[in-house]
């Protein structure tokens, strides 16, 4: 059995069928849980996601000394991979990501969803030169695509590959995954769960509600 089996109805997607992620996801999106709690569940999330979307990095090695012995020890590849949060939400993802890849550059990208229009507004882009890096952009939600698709847009004009980008995102939508695979096939991307539709407000559906505001612990 594969940690990470390919969708079938989505060749780009690659779905975590893991019984504890499927656990804790339930947590996540239950109404009832706290936001102290949705944290952690996240941090748990974010962990299983990086882990499945860095299985492919080649690994290299470097010399270390432990207290006994010299050895070259496993290490991940030079140049480190940059791992890019969609603001907010994505924050939510890339803090803990950190913790396994202390030297990966960081990159934040700023949209907001407009509310009548429903595309992604962009107000801020900050991010490194990502030639040569394998990248990991960061958004827990990915609704109608919009903001993806943007933020794939602005890590390519950085001079990422798109055969080096990962996606991780906790709850994908049909609409999502089929927008981003059309402009960008080459981008896997990493997910919890493929959920059922986009609602009138384009939320997920049965999703877990604004994943920002419940992170952040700001009004919902
Ligand atoms: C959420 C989410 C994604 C976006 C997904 O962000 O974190 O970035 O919506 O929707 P889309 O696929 O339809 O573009 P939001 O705009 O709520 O901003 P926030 O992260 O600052 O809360
Ligand atoms: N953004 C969210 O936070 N949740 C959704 O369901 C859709 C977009």
């Amino acid at each position: 059995m594969s940690l990470v089996a390919p969708h079938a109805r989505f060749p780009t997607a690659r779905v975590l069928a893991h019984p504890v992620v499927a656990d804790v996801l339930s947590r996540l999106r239950e109404h009832a849980t706290p936001t102290m709690e949705f944290r952690r569940h996240m941090a748990v999330l974010a962990k299983a996601l990086g882990l499945a979307a860095t299985l492919d990095l080649e690994a290299t090695t470097r010399s270390i000394r432990t207290p006994l012995d010299v050895m070259e020890a496993p290490a991940l590849p030079d140049p480190a991979p940059a791992i890019v949060a969609v603001l907010r939400a994505g924050l939510a993802l890339s803090d803990h990501l950190v913790d396994l890849m202390p030297d990966a550059v960081l990159g934040q990208v700023g949209l907001r969803r407009d509310p009548e229009t429903l595309e992604a507004v962009s107000y801020l882009t900050a991010l490194p030169d990502l030639a040569g890096r394998p990248v990991l952009v960061c958004d827990p939600m990915l609704a109608t695509g919009g903001s993806l698709s943007r933020t794939l847009e602005l890590v390519m004009a950085h001079g990422a590959m798109a055969s080096q980008v990962r996606v991780l995102t906790v709850i994908a939508a049909p609409e999502g995954l089929a927008r981003v695979a059309t402009a960008f096939p080459e981008v896997v991307i990493y997910t919890c769960a493929v959920d059922d539709r986009l609602d009138e407000n384009a939320y997920i559906r049965p999703g877990l509600g604004d994943a920002g505001d419940r992170y952040f612990g700001t009004p919902h």
